[in-house]
């Protein structure tokens, strides 16, 4: 059945906003492009989070590439993450192929290659790109059970370690750290204080350390230590008034998706701490793009989603919005999805029961339309998608089939040699991309503690747990931890509390 005229001017009106927008593509009538009906979301709806999906090679990956081109143009810094590799070439002018000629040249596009301000960072160093690293304090028990592939009982234990460990005020910088106390609590000295902890057993101890072992083995404990990357830094403009993309290289992280996917939580809960509260926003702060969103939620414990949920909730009102970029829609829970308010579904396959009960599902999450979705979802061409986002009143619009834009940068990765000197001569690189050693973090930190005001005289750190009546005391925990320089001298300058927020990272004082 041919579109009427009329679901087609409907829908035009349903994407005609009074507010600046990005524009996703031009809408799809029986097969054809209509140029004269661009499909749009507005800036100020880009905090109402949203979700890219669809089957491998469906056009994703260049969706979320077009996006962050054109918010990065209008002013508003971009996080994204290169999983495959394939994105690098957003820093440059892109090349008109014949192909891409028709495709633009279908949907009316005014293209003109443009490259975009690109700050390339890597996790810990491991790839190209400037090293971000977190200290394990900062990281908290939630995040780094997820990394270490911990069960919830090995989950809640090293829960109590961290309180025990923030209760006196130790703050551990990398797996070294966590692992002295660690073997602490599990020495004759620590039996007492493991005791003390309760619910802790000197077992799960012994497991939890092994996992610390398997992650250095992988060569994957680089990613932490100091200096710890300052969020902050996501959040600059150009001298003329473009959003810089922050794009995490990540080729070689592919297996440590448990270390990548739980670093995207601690950026997102930690920005949750920098930002002040903004409510509804015209344009957003930031736009984080979550990619291979899948990775986040595989294995996820229960306090772990609600954690993720609750985060997605409340950073909304900080200016940042997120877009999920997945194969399934399912791969999402449903309390997030329930949060999205941009939906962007590229064709789904339905080869499997598992695929075809998937897509049933994504098309009861749509307003309904006069489109056949099941029918459709499974026949969109490369770079297509069915489309819905809030309109700037909070209403979702009208459900459109919609010929995505090209993106304007080089669809693919960049040069390899310009990628790495454009890395070395970037001025976050000269900020973070030398780990410092305990060496120099012992002499920075003495040197924060010298410009603190001095404690009272005869103030002890907090007691240790109790050790059990009649017998010997214990040695303090302190005194045994101080053997380490480092572990002292930190102890030290820890803030007077450390108090752990959402996520159960670390809050910081800015
Ligand atoms: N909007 C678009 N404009 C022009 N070409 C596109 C567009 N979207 C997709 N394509 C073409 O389709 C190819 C696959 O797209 P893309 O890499 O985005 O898929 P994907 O869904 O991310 O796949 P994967 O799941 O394997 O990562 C691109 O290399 C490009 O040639
Ligand atoms: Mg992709």
């Amino acid at each position: 059945m041919a579109q009427s005229q009329q679901s087609i001017d409907t829908i035009k009106a349903g994407y005609t906003f009074s507010s600046p927008s990005i524009q996703l593509g031009v809408l799809m009538a029986d097969g054809n492009p209509v140029p004269g009906v661009p499909i749009n979301l507005s800036y100020s709806m880009l905090n109402r989070h949203g979700l890219v999906a669809g089957a491998t090679g469906t056009g994703k990956t260049k969706t979320l590439q077009l996006m962050a081109e054109q918010i990065s143009k209008a002013g508003i810094p971009v996080f994204a993450a290169d999983i495959k590799g394939d994105l690098s070439g957003i820093a440059i002018p892109g090349e008109l192929s014949e192909k891409l000629q028709a495709r633009v040249q279908g949907i009316g596009q005014n293209w003109v290659a443009a490259g975009c301000p690109t700050e390339f960072y890597s996790l810990g160093g491991m790839g190209t790109g400037v090293p971000l690293r977190a200290t394990v304090s900062s990281f908290g028990p939630l995040l780094l059970s997820k990394v270490l592939g911990l069960n919830e009982t090995q989950e809640s234990s090293l829960g109590l370690v961290f309180q025990w460990a923030d209760a006196n005020q130790l703050l551990l910088l990398d797996l070294k750290d966590l692992r002295q106390v660690l073997m602490y609590l599990t020495s004759d000295e620590g039996k007492a204080t493991l005791k003390g902890i309760g619910g802790l057993s000197s077992a799960t101890v012994g497991v939890i350390l092994r996992e610390i072992s398997a992650m250095e083995g992988q060569g994957a404990d680089v990613f932490f230590g100091e200096p710890e990357f300052d969020t902050a830094d996501f959040l600059r403009t150009t001298g003329d008034g473009q959003g810089i993309i922050s794009m995490l290289e990540l080729p070689n992280v592919v297996d440590r998706p448990q270390l990548f996917s739980t670093f995207l939580m601690w950026l997102l809960a930690d920005l949750y701490h920098a930002l002040p509260e903004v409510g509804d926003v015209d344009k957003p702060k930031l736009v984080f793009f979550f990619d291979e969103a899948h990775l986040l939620f595989n294995g996820a414990s229960k306090a772990f989603l609600e954690q993720i949920t609750q985060t997605v909730r409340l950073i909304r009102s900080k200016g940042v919005g997120v877009f999920f970029v997945t194969q399934m829609p399912t791969d999402v829970p449903d309390s997030v999805l329930a949060q999205l308010g941009s939906r962007v579904q590229h064709a789904l396959r339905a080869h499997t029961p598992n695929d075809a009960k998937a897509l049933k599902q994504t098309v009861n999450t749509y307003p309904t339309s006069e489109y056949d979705l099941a029918q459709l979802l499974q026949n969109l061409g490369i770079g297509e998608a069915v489309v819905t986002v809030m309109n700037p009143s909070g209403a979702p619009t009208p459900v459109a089939w919609t010929r995505m834009l090209a993106p304007t940068s080089l669809m693919g990765p960049m040069n390899p040699e310009w990628l790495s000197s454009g890395v070395a001569q970037s001025a976050m690189n000269a900020k973070y991309g030398q780990a410092i050693d305990r060496e120099s973090a012992y002499e920075i930190l003495s040197a924060r503690v010298a410009e603190a005001p001095a404690p009272p005289v005869g103030t002890a750190p907090a007691a240790p747990a109790r050790a059990p009546k009649a017998e010997k005391p214990a040695p303090s925990v302190i005194e045994e931890l101080s053997k380490n320089v480092l572990v002292r001298q930190v102890a030290r300058s820890a803030a007077s509390q450390l108090t752990r927020s959402i996520f159960g990272t670390l809050l910081k004082r800015r």
